[in-house]
């Protein structure tokens, strides 16, 4: 089976092409044109200028898969967009090309929900132990997710206001260091102190699987102003505190979860899933604790239409992929997860 993968959910203008043989799977391209460069100067990501890249990119960009993986039209047996959630005029522009190209090719399409996507990056690894716990952090979404199997799945948890990634990138915003957060937060917090400022490790020890990531942001916003931030040490310090504020947070409350739900492996997803001091420390609580630990290889972490392929084969297994799909495929936020 070839499957190919589309996704536009936010900044990221991606198609994949996949070969599954009797289970065993090959990525056979994966492009991503990003538009970080266009949307830094606005310090954050312009949904309409990002619709405008889509529209100019995306055809390109499933050419340029489909001639990297030597597959031509005729070849493919599934197309796969992301139906949701993420930014509803981005999503259009992937979802109506390969609604219009399942008619025109005559191959059925299986719409795919974003954050199932992320968390199937983790199935190209192997064959996973289940129950999972996995938690999901991107720059939209914090939840942790219990996985009963390939297909059952429940939301255990999520933020309560800002995402791991929205405070990664507000923070940076508020430090003076641009677009996107995460990359330059965790860069500089490698030559900081992660104890120099004790932030607040908000609902770490509350008696539940949500999360909140506001009030360490404003932590960060008013100690911000008693400092100079022109003193380059004190804001490579600034990051190191907050990221290990983060980090803090997020993996004491996924190995509470791991522990309490009794699962076999815990794993991890999403963009600040690139994160390398995050990856090594719930490498690590979660090898000590006994568990399975699995994270995807840091390019399928943030937003790539690999990860829509992996996910659209896991559901092709047990969805029926009709030919007429494409009437029904609409771009929705509440996209079934499975
Ligand atoms: O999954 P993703 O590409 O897009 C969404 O679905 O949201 O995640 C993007 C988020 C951004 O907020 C970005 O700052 C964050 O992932 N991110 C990171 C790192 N790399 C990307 N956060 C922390 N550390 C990183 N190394
Ligand atoms: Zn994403």
């Amino acid at each position: 089976m070839i499957i190919l993968a589309i996704e536009t959910s936010c900044d990221e203008t991606s198609a994949a092409v996949l070969k599954s043989t009797r289970g065993h799977l090959e990525l056979l391209a994966n492009v991503v044109s990003s538009q970080i460069d266009i949307h830094k100067q606005y310090g954050g990501v312009v949904p309409e200028v990002a619709a405008r890249m889509h529209v100019k990119n995306i055809l390109p960009v499933v050419m340029e898969a489909l001639a990297t993986a030597k597959v031509k039209p005729e070849q493919i047996d599934l197309i796969a967009p992301t139906a949701g959630p993420g930014l509803s005029t981005s999503l259009i522009i992937g979802l109506e090309t390969a609604k219009t190209l399942s008619l025109a090719w005559k191959k059925p399409l299986l719409a795919v929900n974003h954050m199932y996507s992320h968390i199937a990056a983790n199935f190209l690894k192997g064959q996973v132990k289940f129950p999972a716990a996995c938690l999901v952090v991107s720059g939209g979404h914090t939840e942790i997710v219990h996985l009963k199997n390939y297909w059952q799945s429940k939301k255990l948890g999520q933020t309560v206001d800002d995402a791991a990634g929205e405070a990664f990138d507000k923070v940076a915003k508020l430090l003076g260091l641009g677009y996107p957060g995460g990359p330059i937060v965790s860069k500089m917090a490698l030559n900081g102190d992660t104890e120099k400022y004790n932030f607040p490790r908000p609902m770490m020890s509350a008696n539940n699987f949500d999360f909140s990531f506001s009030g360490l942001k404003t932590a960060v916003l008013y100690q911000s102003k008693k400092e100079n931030l022109k003193w380059e040490p004190t804001v490579c310090d600034f990051c190191a505190s907050f990221e290990q504020a983060v980090i803090d947070v997020l993996t004491n409350k996924t190995i509470k979860a791991a522990k309490k739900f009794k699962v076999k492996t815990v794993m991890m997803a999403g963009g600040v899933a690139a994160n390398r001091k995050l990856r090594e420390t719930l490498e690590d609580k979660a090898k000590e604790a006994g568990f399975e630990f699995m994270v995807p290889e840091f390019k399928l972490c943030t937003d790539n239409a690999a990860m829509v392929a992996i996910a659209a084969y896991y559901l092709s297994q047990k969805k029926k992929v009709k030919l007429d799909n494409y009437k029904k495929a609409v771009a929705d936020p509440n996209w079934e997860l499975v």
